[in-house]
């Protein structure tokens, strides 16, 4: 976890709200998603990167050392960096053809059987050098950061190669060492199947568990696991086979689930007791129950429903009823979600899935940072945790749900540091 040495003492006031998110220490469910503890004409004492205390302007000023450096945020709201708990930052290239065939009738399982989609992605990906890769990873680096994001989950899946996915993996190790922003490693080697294995994808599996797998458990360069479970992808049988053996090698379990059909896969990383069930665009009250009784978090990414140009969201309304601590995600990925803007998740989720900006701005940054093991640490403005936030220009946060297209993101501060990319 990345927590830069700040030696000076920073301090904010006068937000037109701080959204502390303060509440207590776990993922927040049903009405607490809508409470966002938010203090008006808030103040924020920072030391050494951590939060040391928050609380209104006027008692917050007391407390402000003679040499500390002010940061006065009227007329601004101020909120935890987003954490961007589903994404695909490191590829080769762009599927800007794909996006124009799609807007000329195409659709994305269409464009994929005909050899485009994921594997396109992929040829591209491992022609690529590790620096190559790198220096268009930066540059999406920086597109979260202007987007108000501080820490972004990284999915490998494009090398599908024992050395072409470390090859990736290795980039996220080296983005971490070389931004600000905090990348949590995910391995996607069950993203599909390569083509060199298109006649005997059982092989492929093998390969993901026996070789694969063992390589980036021992080299540490991952905390989780992911499957892409779907028809033509993974089914059932291999998702348990390749996210067991993950959990063995003692990883965390993430799942693509449900998201063009509903195959069961809710059902399955309940069974497995997943950390979370990505996508969910099909799954109904049975999928729904079974993530309630096991614990997983549903991250839910309308970007990529938005840009395939599909219509079937998310019961986000359901999943909260529910009881479930729903995550909001960009998806950013070349081919299904090519956004790194939370600010335009959270107003597709208001719009497209009926969640209250409160509920979106909580799924957006404590949900999600428990979500990647991070509740304790980032997601929420608390003394004790990495000063990792952002002030916006609007006076309160709905305007970051409502108005779109229009960026809203002053600066950014990680670790009590403003990054200045
Ligand atoms: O989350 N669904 C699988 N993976 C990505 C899409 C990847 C791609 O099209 O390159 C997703 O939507
Ligand atoms: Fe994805």
């Amino acid at each position: 976890m990345k927590a830069r040495s700040v030696k000076k003492t920073l301090a904010v006031l006068h937000a037109s709200q701080l959204v502390t998110l303060a509440g207590p220490k776990r993922p927040r469910v049903g009405a607490e998603l809508c409470d966002l503890a938010i203090i008006p004409d808030g103040g924020m004492l920072v030391s050494d990167g951590v939060i040391v205390a928050t609380g209104p302007s006027g008692e917050i000023e007391k407390q402000v050392p003679g040499d500390a450096e002010v940061v006065d945020a009227t007329g601004r709201v101020v909120l935890p960096g987003f954490v961007d708990a589903h994404a695909h930052p490191v590829f080769a290239g762009n599927r800007v053809h794909e996006f124009e065939m799609r807007a000329r009738g195409a659709s994305y399982e269409e464009i994929a059987a005909g050899g485009g989609g994921i594997r396109s992605t992929v040829r591209k990906t491992r022609a690529a050098t590790e620096d190559q890769l790198l220096a268009q990873a930066i540059k999406h680096a920086k597109w979260f950061i202007r987007c108000g994001t501080t820490t972004v989950e990284a999915k490998s899946g494009y090398g599908l190669s024992v050395e072409d996915e470390i090859k990736i993996l290795r980039v996220v190790r080296r983005l971490n060492q070389e931004t600000p922003v905090e990348f949590v490693p995910t391995f996607l080697g069950a993203h599909a199947i390569p083509e060199e294995f298109q006649s005997a994808p059982d092989r492929y599996v093998s390969l993901i568990v026996d070789e694969m797998l063992p390589r980036i458990a021992e080299e540490r360069l991952a905390e989780f696991c992911d499957v892409f479970c779907e028809r033509g992808y993974f089914d059932l049988a291999t998702s348990r086979k390749v996210l067991s053996a993950a959990r063995d090698c003692g990883m965390g379990m993430r799942m693509h689930a449900d998201q063009l059909t509903n195959g069961g896969g809710a059902e399955l990383a309940a069974e497995l007791g997943a950390t979370t069930a990505d996508h969910l665009e099909q799954t109904e009250a049975p999928g729904i129950a079974a993530m309630k009784r096991a614990g997983v978090q549903p991250v839910l990414l309308p970007g990529s429903v938005y840009s395939l140009g599909k219509t079937r969201y998310p019961r986000a309304r359901e999943m909260i009823e529910a009881g479930l601590a729903v995550v909001i995600a960009t998806d950013f990925n070349p081919g299904s979600s090519p956004t790194p803007s939370m600010q335009m998740v959270l107003s597709l989720a208001a719009t497209q899935m009926k969640m209250a900006p409160a509920e979106c701005v909580t799924a957006a940054t404590i949900n999600a940072a428990y979500s990647l093991t991070r509740g304790d640490r980032i997601g929420s403005l608390e003394a004790g945790k990495l000063a990792n936030f952002v002030l916006h220009d609007c006076e309160d946060y709905r305007e970051l749900a409502y108005y779109f297209g229009v960026p809203q993101t002053h600066s950014v501060y990680a670790g009590g540091e403003r990054i200045s990319w």
